[in-house]
């Protein structure tokens, strides 16, 4: 992901985009070939192209199919869940309350699947870095070789540790942040003030209102200032293509369990009715996308004081 690359060579962590219903990730491997359900795509054919590129759509049935480089934000969809993770929404709140950039020093536990250390080594790449830590070893293995597939070998040190009976292998005043995704984190804000810098920031990922309760009492206890909890509501809308060739209804309605293929289906036909010069017969409508995300959990954010 912090490649400067433009070009797809062998070797390369690539991202397969065909809407957000086919979103995959791949090594491009010499003579290695990729077969789903829309048919099948050799490595080779891959391998050259720029970045970006169309590759086409190897079945008509389904939408145009692209070869994209990886980002935290595309990988939150296809990475492998072995807990829950912390989505994008989410994600860009921290990111902005933490005030992340090249150099900031983060520490995380748990680490889990990775999405969320996967964002944060974005942002502090460079110069920076993020220690994160899991209780499962697994876990702890899983993360090691998905952040070095994604480039990240040197940004981020990923350790098995117990925190709430260890706490953090640090001196105190270390770190400008630390994210917690645990089952308990009011067991560790003490721990927490501890290896914060002055003024740095804790943010505490919990889905269930008796977590943030819990913690947010600790964190006055423990003089923190600014505590503050958000929960991050996204709906999505897209604008759609309503009207065209009656033969056409069948196919569409064919296709409405995959909200997306139908979007990249209607944007074809209506490039098609352009050409054909019927685009007067075209409106537009615009529409929630039903699968919306609901609760994912409650953000709390504080600021360890400066005394
Ligand atoms: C919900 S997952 C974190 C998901 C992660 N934020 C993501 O976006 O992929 C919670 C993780 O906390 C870990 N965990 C639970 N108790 C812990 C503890 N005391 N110390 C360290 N890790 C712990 C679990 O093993 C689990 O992997």
């Amino acid at each position: 992901m912090l490649s400067e690359n433009e070009v797809c060579k062998e070797g390369d962590h690539v991202m397969i985009y065909a809407g957000r219903q086919i979103l995959f990730s791949v090594v491009l491997e010499k003579g290695g070939q990729i077969t789903k359900k829309f048919g099948t795509i050799k490595h080779k054919d891959i391998i050259g192209k720029k970045f970006g590129t169309r590759l086409g759509f190897v079945n008509p049935n389904y939408p145009d199919i692209y070869v994209l480089k990886p980002s935290p934000h595309l990988w939150t969809f296809c990475l492998d869940h072995f807990t829950q993770i912390i989505h994008y929404t989410d994600i860009a709140v921290i990111a902005f309350q933490l005030e992340l950039r090249s150099g900031s020093i983060v520490l995380e536990s748990g680490t889990g699947s990775a999405s969320l250390t996967t964002s944060l080594a974005k942002f502090v790449a460079p110069l920076g870095h993020v220690h994160t830590f899991d209780i499962d070893s697994s876990r702890v293995e899983n993360a090691k070789i998905s952040l070095e597939k994604n480039g990240f070998g040197n940004i981020v040190s990923v350790l098995e540790r117990n925190v709430v009976e260890q706490g953090f292998p640090f001196e105190k005043e270390f770190a400008d942040s630390v994210v917690l995704d645990l089952p308990s984190p009011f067991l560790v804000i003490e721990e927490v003030a501890r290896v914060l810098k002055k003024s740095g920031t804790i943010c505490s990922f919990s889905p269930c209102i008796e977590q943030v309760q819990q913690t947010c009492s600790k964190l006055e206890e423990n003089a923190f200032t600014g505590i503050e909890t958000f929960e991050c509501l996204l709906r999505e809308h897209k604008v759609c293509v309503f009207g065209g060739f009656v033969d056409d209804e069948e196919k569409e309605k064919k296709q409405t369990e995959d909200q997306m293929e139908v979007f990249e289906y209607k944007r074809r036909k209506r490039k098609k009715m352009k050409e054909e010069k019927k685009e007067e017969n075209i409106k537009l409508f615009t529409r929630a996308i039903p699968e919306a995300r609901g609760h994912t959990g409650y953000l709390t954010f504080a600021k360890k004081n400066t005394f």
